[in-house]
């Protein structure tokens, strides 16, 4: 039996979407053309953009269908960055944290690198919480130089979700706009774009049962940004190219049904991921939950081993039919320690022993008895093989 616990790195097409999906993707038709396949093609995108808006709370028109969550992050920081500077030439800081994916850092790494941007880091405490006093003090003296803000809503290796509200409201009174990554939190806790304040928000169909490749950048009706890539101007000609109006129904229909299920997946999965942990410390009472106290994502469970190295549990687990991850997915493979832990003020040592087991729709009692089952052994095995040698 296999079980599957990495549900932050991608979660499974849901049955019900990927059916309607193959028959969207024998629909022929390119939704720009006037022809009657053309106007088909349109209608289920419409019906899409609709669907999603509804799911996200947000008008129709502020729906761009992108490629992903990378792609939505792109667009927005690049985007806002350049028009802002085309506005303002004096407003280069942008403001986000240690803690974001690489989704974010990296776009802002290269407007710093290349575009003359200015970074300021928000400090981010054990818990992975930000510091809102320091951006009240920061926007306070320096606001008139910020271009945006860019804050994670929830995080993707802890799961600790943000105070956006209190972000955005912070922000709103400079005129500042605030994009937020919301590529974890979406469909897996309450997310409300007209509710938030703010002016765009990324997120990924298969973070909710949707197909990979599909996303979408939610962007404020009055809001401006410069598009990464120009051609046909589709999309309020935010990012050009025929639109996929098979995947844009597919993530419709699984945003659609996360958002149903909501409120009783985030009750089964607490219950589930409390076991969990609690098993967890019970095995090993020196790891740590990442996140204590802070509030968090019901499906994720976060710990650091100190002494142990990840890649020899995911290994052994593996060797058991269970699937877990040390983090993000898109640096995995890669034997560093989490930059989400270190910007935590983790040491490298914890950093390395760090697990994260991620919960999901398909995620039942049985499989979470099968993790705890596994783990003593595992666990023993990673501290021994951790053990300096004498
Ligand atoms: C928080 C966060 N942002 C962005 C991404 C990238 O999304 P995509 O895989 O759709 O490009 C991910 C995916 O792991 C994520 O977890």
């Amino acid at each position: 039996m296999t079980v599957y616990l990495d549900h932050a790195a991608t979660t499974p097409i849901r049955p019900d979407v990927l059916d309607a999906y193959t028959r969207a993707l024998q629909v022929v038709g390119n939704p720009s053309s006037v022809h009657k396949f053309g106007q088909d093609a349109r209608n289920s995108l419409e019906a899409a953009r609709d669907s999603l808006a509804a799911s996200v709370g947000a008008n129709r028109s502020e729906i761009i269908f992108t490629s992903g969550g990378t792609e939505s992050d792109n667009l927005a920081i690049k985007g806002l960055f350049w028009q802002r500077n085309a506005e303002e030439p004096s407003r280069k800081v942008i403001i986000t944290a240690g803690t974001e994916h690489h989704g974010v850092l990296d776009p802002v790494y290269w407007l710093v690198d290349h575009q003359g941007a200015e970074l300021a880091l928000i400090p981010v405490n054990s818990q992975g919480e930000f510091d809102l006093d320091w951006l009240d003090d920061f926007l306070a003296k320096r606001g008139s130089e910020v271009a945006l803000i860019s804050l994670m809503w929830a995080n993707n290796e802890t799961g600790v979700i943000a105070d956006i509200g209190r972000i955005t409201e912070l922000a709103k009174r400079q005129g500042i706009p605030v994009h937020s990554d919301a590529v974890a939190a979406f469909g897996h806790t309450p997310v409300d774009f007209a509710r938030s304040g703010l002016a765009a928000m990324s997120i990924s169909a298969h973070k909710v049962g949707g197909p990979v490749g599909s996303g979408a950048l939610v962007v404020g009706r009055s809001v401006k940004l410069t598009s990464l890539v120009h051609g046909g101007g589709q999309e309020r000609s935010m990012r050009s190219g025929t639109m996929d109006a098979a995947g844009a129904h597919a993530f419709a229909l699984a945003a659609d049904l996360a958002i149903r299920e909501l409120a009783s997946e985030t009750a089964r999965l607490n219950l589930l991921r409390e076991q969990l942990v609690d098993g967890v410390l019970k095995i090993s009472p020196d790891a740590i939950f990442s996140r204590g106290e802070a509030a968090g994502l019901a499906g994720t469970a976060h710990f650091t081993f100190a002494g142990c190295s990840a890649d020899s549990m995911i290994f052994l687990l593996d060797a058991a039919g269970i699937s877990v991850s040390a983090g993000s997915a898109c640096t995995a493979g890669v034997n560093r320690p989490s930059h989400v832990l270190l910007a935590m003020g983790r040491t490298e040592d914890e950093a390395t022993g760090a697990l994260r087991i991620t919960l999901g729709y398909t995620t039942t009692a049985d499989e979470v008895k099968l993790f705890l089952e596994a783990f003593p052994a595992v666990y023993a095995a990673a501290k021994k093989a951790g053990l300096p040698s004498k």
